[in-house]
């Protein structure tokens, strides 16, 4: 998209700005310190944030060149950061609502999985799946993001586990990131499950991925992080180790799929592997947290997947007050977390982890931001940031998160043009 006009956001009744976070995510009591600026205006031009302030100064500072700028009146409204979904699995061909229908019925998740369904059966639908059916499924996802306000989206590969689809997933990924206006960012997770030729020789399985996959992945440049679903039955926290240790030679930043059904000390290998995230954390230890918490691993709380998948959530409350900088995500997947609704997290985030809606927002934006490693681009609304901003129907932030199960997104500014307005996508992204 061409760099069009400056956009000259006007008179918010609440400008939430999240300003000095950008060199560290936020822990502990700075996770409630969201900058708030009442009657808050932000001027954007080629896609950068060039001011923030009250409407008086910044009308003070362009009175001159108004007729220059597409003026967003924002009066009455909540602004903040475009959202940041640190975790997703976007890139899937296919839908599970039989395996919902059997856990209903008493099925658990991992019996499905062992079963053959599970990661096993999105596996066998995103194989099957062409290029173009994959690009216009996951294309769809992304204007759903959108018009929740989300404008950076993490997405990991891990529906192939062999080679062709593992780059088939994240070279769709590169052509999201190229030709939808939300940024994609991309981990390889080829180690999501082990595939059932590698049952009986799971290491030979591990082989694969430290020699040929993931040297591979960095050669093509095709991610930036390297993820590992660590937990009984699936990798092993001493294969998970050589698995990103392995990724970190080739240059790909760690991640892992950490405690999430079971308590396998992975918030501790985080720790020690130097991971920027771990994530889920349902049944991390209190030591896993601290020294997650001393090494400043972020922890990505996913309460949306412990709600479907009717588990008690991750104690984020407690994760906070031990000093772990903590972030929400979507886990937007077919399995453990069928949505987009970064605002319906949110509500879980308090209602199911303790968390208050102030950490909520700095959870989904500057936390949500350095567990990507773009803590100094996203996340927050200061001078030199990507003009990434979402406005929402509300008066303040605290109703986001009390009114739920509601879309409140108005109005959404991507790299400093509209691109969501009353609600709707703007014409040219209506693709699919
Ligand atoms: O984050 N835990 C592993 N991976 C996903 C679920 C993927 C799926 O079920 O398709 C998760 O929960
Ligand atoms: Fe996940």
């Amino acid at each position: 998209m061409a760099l069009s006009k400056a956009i000259f956001i006007r008179n918010a009744n609440q400008l939430v700005t999240l300003q000095g976070g950008a060199h560290a995510p936020l822990v502990k009591e700075a996770m409630s310190e969201l900058g708030i600026i009442e009657n808050g205006s932000v001027w954007i031009e080629d896609g950068v944030i060039q001011a923030v302030g009250t409407d008086e100064e910044l009308l003070a500072m362009f009175e001159g060149r108004l007729d220059e700028a597409e003026v967003v009146d924002a009066s009455g409204k909540l602004v903040t950061p475009g959202l940041v979904d640190p975790h997703t699995h976007l890139v899937f061909a296919g839908s599970r609502e039989n395996e919902f229908n059997m856990r209903l019925q008493g099925a658990t998740y991992m019996d499905i999985m062992n079963a053959g369904g599970g990661i096993h059966a999105t596996t066998r639908a995103t194989k099957a799946a062409s290029n173009e059916e994959l690009f216009h499924a996951s294309y769809g996802r992304l204007n759903q993001f959108l018009r929740h306000g989300v404008t950076t989206v993490e997405a990991k590969s891990g529906y192939g586990m062999e080679w062709e689809t593992e780059r088939k997933q994240l070279e769709v990924a590169k052509r999201l990131n190229e030709n939808h206006v939300i940024d994609v960012v991309s981990t390889f997770m080829g180690a999501h499950a082990v595939p059932k030729e590698y049952k009986e020789n799971p290491d030979e399985f591990v082989r694969l991925l430290v020699e040929e996959m993931i040297p591979m992945v960095a050669e093509l440049g095709l991610a930036e992080f390297n993820d590992v679903f660590c937990e009984h039955g699936v990798f092993t926290p001493e294969q998970s180790r050589v698995i990103l240790e392995a990724g970190k030679r080739h240059g790909l930043i760690p991640k892992i799929h950490a405690d999430e059904i079971e308590p396998y000390e992975g918030a501790e290998l985080a720790a020690e592997v130097g991971a920027i995230s771990a994530d889920h954390l349902l049944k991390a230890s209190e030591k896993g947290m601290r020294a997650m918490a001393e090494k400043g691993v972020v922890g990505v709380l996913l309460p949306g997947t412990a709600y479907f998948l009717m588990a008690e959530s991750a104690n984020g409350r407690k994760m906070i007050d031990l000093g772990v900088p903590v972030a929400l995500s979507t886990d937007c997947n077919p399995g453990s977390s069928p949505t987009v609704s970064l605002p319906f997290i949110m509500n879980l985030g308090c209602l199911k982890m303790g968390m208050t809606p102030a950490e909520v927002i700095t959870a989904t934006t500057i936390n949500a931001a350095h567990a990507l490693n773009r803590g100094q681009e996203i996340g927050s609304l200061e001078v030199g940031k990507k003009g990434d901003v979402t406005i929402f129907n509300i008066e303040n932030y605290m109703k986001l998160q009390y009114s739920y199960g509601v879309n409140h997104t108005d109005t959404v500014v991507k790299n400093g043009q509209v691109v969501v307005r009353g609600g709707h996508l703007v014409e040219e992204l209506s693709l699919s």
